[in-house]
């Protein structure tokens, strides 16, 4: 494992430090974001720097240079950012404080410290989109006891979804409750928590743009995600949704990259209800609904968030057939192991398999296998039949 030196002199606040030749992007997380985002860096000739916790973390495993250290350790941050042109980061788990201090030392943290805290803490999320850019978004309010969830299912009804101001993901620290007890319950688990009345779901989608510092923006297709107790498990591109829904879904996603100032790839998650779009959550990183683009568009989601963060010319994001299916591979029930399995999911034709390099452990994101076809449900069909054959439960 390389740790590489000073090898660039800081530019001015925000902007990128250009002294070498190579460019570097340093990435705060080594998990499987970030190790298929240092495989498109690869062909380009960039160089992925990861901050990880452990050296068997996926991008780690996978070759990228390392530096361990935490990311809630500025001085562990710092060191990232001195070897790097820019920083950007493949979780939410980072203080923003933290990236702000970095920012002020003249770091380009893509994006910046602001807009990342909109995919950081979810009650600011929900401010920031519906109070103040007056987007539609679920009813939400903070809530500090189970006397307040009631009071607030008084108004919205019961069921109510609580949801972990900051830290959730794959539908932890989402919770749906019926009655005060179950609220009491969730609340003592500690933390701070939002109400959000339960939405009556169509289906969900997400729209997905990409955004440079300098203001290019492109827009991918909107694709449809299936979620299964909380978790991301099926990507359907392009979403089966009338033509101006999508295209609503995706002057959303336009217009908040515009006004958080995004840079590299933003997703939105979007609810469906009643035909009618609600925003549900950012990402502004690549994201597991924008796992289809890898082999589905003419440039996957990470090779333009490269480009992005890089400020370099965005790449085209159209269809590369008319169905993508994407169906994620988690860990089985048994706690076997998909690698194991590789031969028989290579046996389906056409399927496209990734696998993440992460321990199996029941109910755990291991890889994905995406397949592109004539029909919806023909790529469906072949994306789900190697995903079974890696022993990932239907
Ligand atoms: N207000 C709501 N009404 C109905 N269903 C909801 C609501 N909020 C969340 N859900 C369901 O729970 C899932 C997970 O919620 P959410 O996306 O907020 O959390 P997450 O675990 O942080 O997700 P991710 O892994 O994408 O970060 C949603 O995709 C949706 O299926
Ligand atoms: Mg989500």
């Amino acid at each position: 494992m390389s740790t590489p030196g000073t090898l660039t002199t800081p530019g001015s606040a925000g902007e990128p430090r250009r002294a070498g030749t190579v460019l570097r992007v340093g990435i705060v997380g080594a998990g499987q974001l970030a190790r298929m985002t240092h495989r498109a860096a690869i062909d380009l000739g960039i160089e992925v720097v990861v901050l990880a916790t452990s050296a068997d973390e996926p991008a780690v495993a996978a070759g990228a240079t390392c530096r361990l250290g935490s990311p809630e350790v500025l001085e562990d941050l710092a060191a990232l950012a001195a070897a790097c042109d820019v920083v950007t980061f493949d979780h939410e788990r980072i203080p923003t404080e933290h990236l702000e201090a970095l920012e002020r030392r003249g770091i380009a943290v893509r994006p910046a410290a602001q807009a990342a805290l909109a995919a950081q803490d979810k009650l600011h999320a929900r401010r920031l989109l519906g109070d103040e850019l007056g987007l539609p978004v679920p009813a939400f309010a903070p809530v500090e006891d189970a006397a307040a969830v009631a009071r607030f299912a008084l108004r919205h009804g019961w069921p109510v979804v609580l949801k972990a101001r900051r830290g959730g993901y794959d539908g932890r620290g989402v919770a749906m409750v019926h009655t005060p007890g179950e609220a009491e319950a969730v609340l003592a688990t500690g933390g701070e928590w939002l109400a959000e009345a339960c939405v009556p779901l169509d289906l969900e989608v997400a729209a997905m743009v990409a955004r440079s510092p300098s203001g290019e923006l492109v827009s991918y297709p909107v694709v449809e995600t299936v979620q299964a107790a909380g978790m991301c498990r099926e990507l359907r591109a392009p979403a089966a949704i009338p033509p101006a829904l999508a295209e609503e879904a995706q002057a959303l996603a336009r217009l908040i990259a515009e006004r958080l100032g995004a840079t590299g790839i933003l997703a939105v998650e979007l609810f469906v209800s009643d035909g009618r779009l609600l925003v549900n959550e950012l990402a502004l990183r690549p994201h597991n609904s924008g796992h289809w683009t890898i082999e589905g568009a003419a440039t996957s989601q990470f090779e333009n968030h490269l480009r992005g963060v890089l400020d370099l010319p965005l790449g085209e994001t159209t269809l590369r057939a008319p169905a993508v299916a994407t169906v994620n591979v988690v860990g089985p029930r048994d706690g076997g192991d998909p690698r194991a399995r590789l031969a028989a999911a290579l046996a389906v034709p056409g399927a496209q398999v990734h696998l993440y390099g992460k321990a199996a452990r029941p109910g755990r994101k291991l890889g994905h296998v995406t397949a592109l076809a004539g029909t919806a449900g023909a790529a469906r069909e072949i994306a789900q039949r190697a995903a079974g054959a890696l022993g990932s439960p239907a």
